[in-house]
C-alpha cells in the first residue's frame, strides 16, 4: 500500500484502492448475527485466528471486512492501525507487496471496534489453496555419514 489518505472517521491513513464500505451497517449486522445467534444475513468469507470476514455487498461481495477483537480504547485501536498501516509500508519498502489494506475504527455497542477492508481476492490465490496445489519439493539426498572408523565398528559390536 503505497498512497494513502486520511480514513473521514478516524486519524488513520487508508489505502486509496479499497472501495468504500458502510462499516456501520456490516457492524450492525454482526451485531444482530452476535446476539441472536443467526448469521444468515452475513456472507461469510472465512473465520481467521483473528478476526471475521465478512463480504460486501452481501449478494455479490467486492470487499473483505475483517473484523479485529474489540479494542480497550480509541487510543488502542489507533495506535494500533497506525503499526499496521507503518507495517505495511515497511513491507512494501522491502519489496513484499501486501494487498490493499484499509484500516477503520467503527462506534459499536460492542465497545472500540476496527475492521481492515481489502479487495475480495479468488479463493486459489490465497494460501491455503497455493499450498495444497504446490507439490513437495524434490527429495534431497541425505547428508553423506562420515567413513566408519574400526574404532566406531569394534564399539557397535557385541562384547
Ligand atoms: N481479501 C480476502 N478475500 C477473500 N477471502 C479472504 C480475504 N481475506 C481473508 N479471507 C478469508 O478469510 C480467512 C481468514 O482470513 P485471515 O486473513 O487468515 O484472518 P486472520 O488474520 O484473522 O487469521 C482466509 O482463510 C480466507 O478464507
Ligand atoms: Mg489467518
Amino acid at each position: 500500500m503505497t498512497s494513502s489518505r486520511p480514513c473521514a472517521a478516524c486519524s488513520v491513513p487508508e489505502a486509496a484502492s479499497v472501495p468504500e464500505v458502510p462499516l456501520d451497517e456490516v457492524e450492525a449486522a454482526v451485531r444482530w448475527a452476535l446476539e441472536s445467534g443467526d448469521d444468515t444475513a452475513l456472507r461469510i468469507l472465512g473465520y481467521g485466528e483473528i478476526s471475521l470476514v465478512i463480504g460486501w455487498p452481501t449478494e455479490r461481495p467486492v470487499v473483505a471486512c475483517k473484523r479485529l477483537p474489540p479494542f480497550s480504547s480509541r487510543f488502542a485501536a489507533e495506535t494500533y492501525g497506525e503499526r499496521f498501516t507503518e507495517y505495511l509500508d515497511v513491507l512494501s519498502a522491502r519489496g513484499v507487496e501486501p494487498v490493499p489494506s484499509s484500516f477503520h475504527i467503527v462506534a459499536s455497542e460492542a465497545g472500540v471496534v476496527a475492521y481492515v477492508t481489502q479487495p475480495v481476492l479468488e479463493a486459489a490465490t490465497l494460501g491455503p489453496e497455493v499450498l495444497r496445489r504446490a507439490r513437495p519439493d524434490p527429495p534431497r539426498a541425505a547428508p553423506r555419514s562420515p567413513p566408519s572408523s574400526s574404532a566406531c565398528s569394534s564399539r557397535s559390536s557385541p562384547p
